[in-house]
C-alpha cells in the first residue's frame, strides 16, 4: 500500500496540467493570410490568433475583407498564401478535421425555405454524419436554445430575418463544434432579434464555445468581444482588448462642459494651459486633453476659482469609432 500511494499521487499534477492544457491556449492561428480575386487583393497579410473560450471580433466596414477571411477559415476558399491552423490542424492539409472543429454561420442565409426549422437542422446534422435518435434530440435541444422550439414544424420561409438567423446559428452548432464563426449575424434584422442573438452568443460563449464574430457595428464588438481586430482594406490595422483600443484613441476623447455663462477671453487663455485644445462655442466648451480623466479635476478647480457654474459635464469614453477614425481618417459607417 505504502508503495502504491506515491504512484497514484505523482501523476495528479501532470494529469491536471493535461486537462487544463487542452482547455486553455490558442484555437485558431492565422499567419500572413492573403486572398486574391484575380489581381485584386481582398485580404493582405492578415495575422491574428483566437484563444480558447474567447469571443474574437473582426470589426471593419463594408468590403474590408471580413467574409473573404471567414471563407478561407471555413475551407470554402483556398488561401493564396499564408497559413491557418485550427485546433492543431492545417486548413489546407487537414480539411476533414477542421470542418469537425468549426461551425459556420455565413453572412447570407444557408437554409431551405420549404423545410421546417426541425427539418433544416436534421438536414445539416446529417451532412455532419449525425444520425438516428441523436439527430432529432440535438435538433430539439438547439431549437430550444435559440428560442424557436414552438416553431419547429413551421417552414423557415415564413420566418423573420432574425428567426432565420437563429436557425442558421443552430444549424452551425449541430455537430457540437469547438469554435463558431458568425459573419455579421445581426445585419438587416430588427432590434429585438438583434438583442436575442447577442444574448445567445454570450450564453454560448459562457458555456465554453470559442467565437469568431465579424461586424461593422462597433457597439456589438464593444459588448461581446474579449479582443478585437480592426480590419480595413484587407489589413488588420489595430488589435487588442476594448481597453487597449480606448487607450489608443485616448488622446482624442473630448470633455464637454456647459457653463451658465461664457468665459472671458483671459479665463479661456488660462484654461488652455491645462489642456491641448479648447473649442469654445458660447457657453459650451469642448476640451481635448492627452489624459482627460487626469485633467478633469484641475479643470473643475480652475472653473470654480473663476466662479463659473458648470451645468453639464460629459466625458465620453473613446469608442471604436474614434479608434477607426483616428487610424484611417474615415468613419466606420459612411
Ligand atoms: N467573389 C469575389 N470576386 C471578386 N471580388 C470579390 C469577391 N468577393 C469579395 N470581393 C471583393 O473583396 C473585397 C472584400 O470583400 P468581403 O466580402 O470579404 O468584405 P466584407 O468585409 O465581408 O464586407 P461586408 O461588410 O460588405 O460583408 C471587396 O472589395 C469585395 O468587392
Ligand atoms: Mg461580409
Amino acid at each position: 500500500m505504502a508503495l502504491l500511494m506515491p504512484t497514484l499521487e505523482t501523476p495528479r499534477p501532470f494529469f491536471l496540467l493535461m486537462i487544463y492544457g487542452t482547455m486553455l491556449g490558442v484555437v485558431l492561428v492565422v499567419k500572413n493570410l492573403q486572398k486574391r480575386y484575380d489581381k485584386f487583393i481582398a485580404v493582405h497579410d492578415v495575422s491574428f490568433h483566437v484563444q480558447r473560450g474567447e469571443v474574437y471580433g473582426l470589426l471593419g466596414p463594408n468590403g474590408a475583407g471580413k467574409s473573404s477571411t471567414i471563407r478561407v477559415l471555413s475551407c470554402l476558399a483556398k488561401p493564396d498564401s499564408g497559413s491557418v491552423v485550427i485546433d492543431g490542424s492545417d486548413i489546407v492539409q487537414e480539411q476533414a478535421k477542421v470542418k469537425r472543429t468549426i461551425g459556420i454561420v455565413p453572412q447570407d442565409f444557408a437554409l431551405y425555405d420549404d423545410f421546417s426549422a426541425l427539418e433544416n437542422l436534421v438536414f445539416f446534422g446529417r451532412l455532419y454524419g449525425i444520425s438516428g435518435r441523436d439527430l432529432k434530440i440535438r435538433a430539439q435541444e438547439l431549437l430550444e436554445a435559440v428560442g424557436l422550439l414552438e416553431r419547429s414544424h413551421e417552414a423557415v420561409g415564413t420566418f423573420s430575418g432574425g428567426m432565420k438567423r437563429r436557425i442558421n446559428i443552430a444549424a452551425g452548432l449541430m455537430h457540437k463544434p469547438k469554435m463558431l464563426y458568425l459573419d455579421e449575424p445581426t445585419v438587416g434584422i430588427d432590434p429585438q432579434s438583434r438583442r436575442k442573438i447577442l444574448d445567445l452568443v454570450k450564453t454560448l460563449n459562457a458555456s465554453g464555445l470559442t467565437v469568431l464574430y465579424t461586424t461593422h457595428y462597433m457597439e456589438e464588438a464593444e459588448e461581446l468581444c474579449h479582443r478585437i481586430g480592426v480590419i480595413d482594406q484587407g489589413k488588420i490595422i489595430a488589435e487588442g482588448t476594448l481597453a487597449q483600443m480606448r487607450q489608443l484613441a485616448g488622446e482624442t476623447a473630448p470633455i464637454r462642459l456647459e457653463l451658465r455663462e461664457p468665459l472671458a477671453a483671459s479665463q479661456l487663455e488660462q484654461l488652455k494651459t491645462l489642456v491641448d485644445e479648447i473649442i469654445a462655442e458660447e457657453n459650451t466648451l469642448t476640451l481635448f486633453a492627452r489624459d482627460p480623466k487626469d485633467a478633469l479635476s484641475g479643470i473643475l478647480q480652475m472653473l470654480s476659482s473663476f466662479g463659473a457654474h458648470v451645468h453639464h459635464l460629459e466625458l465620453d469614453e473613446p469608442d471604436l469609432e474614434t479608434v477607426f477614425l483616428k487610424l484611417t481618417g474615415r468613419r466606420l459607417r459612411d
